[in-house]
Order: C-alpha cells, then structure tokens, then sequence
C-alpha cells in the first residue's frame, strides 16, 4: 500500500538528515510506534540502477544480524514506490569526518582513546561474524561528543575469501575511499581482515594528527603514496602521542599486510594496555 510522498513504505518521513552522492537518509516514523528510526534511501537519479539498489539490499543482508552497542542495527530492506530502501537503528551522531572537519582535533581529544577503543570493538565485532567492511573511513563512523561510536555502511563490505580460494580470487572492482585504501586493495588482489586494518590505522593517524596521511594532487598520485611512500610518522605532527600508540598506528599502516597487527582483537588487547597521550586529558 502507498501512501503519499510524506512516506515511504509504512514509514512517515520526519526530517531529511544529510544527503550522500547516491542516498539520502531520514529520520522516519511508524504510526503508532514512538521509537524513530532512519531511511536510507537511493537518490531519485540512482533509483533506477540495478547496481545502486543490489548494494543497498546487499548492506541489508550484511547487517541483518549484527547486533552490537558499537555497530549500527539495519531492520529491513524494502521498496516502495519503485524506490529501494534500508530502515537502520537512528543515530543523533554526526560522522568522524564532519566532527573532524567542523571542530578539528582539539574538541575530542578528551575523548579519542575512548573513540578509538569502541570503534574498534565495533569493527572486531564485525570480523567475528565474517565480514571485511573495506570502506573504513571516519565518514562511516557516527561519534557523539562523549565519545560513543557506532559503525556503519556496509555496502562493499565481504566475506575474506579462504584456503584455495585465495589464489584464484580473481581481481574483483576497486572498492573502497583513496584517502584510506589498503595497498592490496588498491592492486585489486583478494583482501582479508588486515585491509580493514590499514584503513583503521590511516583513520587513526587522521584522528590524532587532524591529516590523513597521504595526499596526492591525482588520484594516482594518492594511490601511490599508499603503494611506495614511507609510512607517515604521526609525533611528527603531535608530540604528545606515547612513542607505543606512535609505532602501533605506523605497523598498522605497514604496506605488507603481514607486518600489520594480524587481527583487531590484537589491536585491542596492546591498545588497552597503552596511552594514547603523554599528559592525561581532562574527560
Ligand atoms: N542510522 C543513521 N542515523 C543517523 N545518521 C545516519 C545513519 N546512517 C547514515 N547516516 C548519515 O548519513 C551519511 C551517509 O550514510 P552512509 O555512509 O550509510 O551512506 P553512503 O552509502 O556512504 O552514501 P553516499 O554514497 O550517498 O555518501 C553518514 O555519514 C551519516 O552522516
Ligand atoms: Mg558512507
């Protein structure tokens, strides 16, 4: 049953929260229920392509199953209308990037190791249940000021291919955000968990310095820094970084992957017995 443009589906439309290259997402509202949700939904010159709406309904089946307080809850994918949509957990948070890029580093500080260690708890929930996400980026992180975090987008996400299959994985499209991208991604070789990895630790490095490590004036450029430039020192940047945190975000970044922690559960278990800070921050 349609009911007229203010819905979609049996969701009534409250608000337009931001607007993607290739979605739009909504708070929304089912009559009767008091609890708000979020629409993601395929902007009107995307809607019609088959690619766009097999990556929303591949989110879906994704996400279906996560539940974790640092990873968001994805309920249904549905169409209506002709137009495909995601109904998602809603989150008041805003993103990593646009924090970052409206208050720099200095507001969060008080709060990065604890940004730090619940995004990824939320992306090692994740690899537990099978899935690369390949697009980790502080875009795809919604963070409140207190620190709480919550992770999301899943539409490239895939499972690591095993044994053989490694081998004969095949080169499958470059996905993922340059600014962030594996070295194995980015030659479009099979990936496992230790992409995520890298691109973790490219965020990291942004988190504490307020740059990402590389820059380039091409894309190509960009992507060869990634393959061959000397990995970014972030105490060059900010000298109250602990020489620990300094040299665990540098070997996450390493270009091999088997000089990276071999998983984030490893991340953790050394993060949680470090500092980021040389002086403790006032919470
Ligand atoms: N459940 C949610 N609650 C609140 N805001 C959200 C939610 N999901 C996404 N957003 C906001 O919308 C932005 C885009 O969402 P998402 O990353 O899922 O889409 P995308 O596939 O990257 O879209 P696009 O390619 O159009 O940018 C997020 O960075 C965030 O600001
Ligand atoms: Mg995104």
């Amino acid at each position: 049953m349609s009911r007229g443009k203010d819905y979609i589906g049996q969701y009534r439309r409250l608000k337009r929260i931001r607007d993607g290259a290739t979605c739009q997402i909504w708070e929304v509202i089912r009559d009767g229920d008091s609890k708000r949700l979020a629409a993601k939904l395929l902007q009107p010159e995307h809607a019609k392509k088959p690619e766009e709406i097999a990556l929303l309904k591949h989110e879906f089946e994704v996400a279906q199953k996560f539940k974790h307080p640092n990873v968001i809850e994805i309920y249904e994918f549905n169409t209506d209308k002709d137009i495909a949509y995601l109904i998602l957990e809603l989150s008041q948070y805003k993103n990593l990037k646009l924090l970052l890029r409206e208050g720099g580093v200095e507001p969060l500080l008080p709060v990065i190791p604890r940004i730090i260690e619940l995004a990824a708890e939320g992306l090692n929930y994740v690899h537990g249940q099978g899935w690369v996400h390949r697009d980790i980026k502080p875009d795809n992180y919604l963070v409140s000021e207190e620190g709480d975090v919550k992770l999301i987008d899943f539409a490239i996400s895939i499972r690591p291919p095993k044994g053989l299959a490694k081998l004969f994985s095949g080169r499958s499209k470059i996905a993922g955000t340059r600014s962030y991208m594996s070295p194995e991604q980015i030659r479009s070789e099979a990936v496992d968990y230790r992409s995520d990895i890298y691109s973790f630790g490219c965020m990291l490095y942004e988190l504490v310095t307020g740059k990402v490590p590389y820059t380039g004036v091409t894309a190509e450029d960009l992507l060869g820094k990634h393959l061959r430039a000397p990995v970014p020192n972030p105490h060059a940047i900010n000298s109250q970084l602990t020489p620990e945190f300094n040299s665990l975000v540098m070997r996450m970044m390493a270009k091999s992957r088997d000089d990276r922690p071999s998983s984030m559960d490893e991340f953790l278990k050394i993060f949680r017995t470090i500092r980021v800070f040389k002086v403790k921050l006032k919470g």
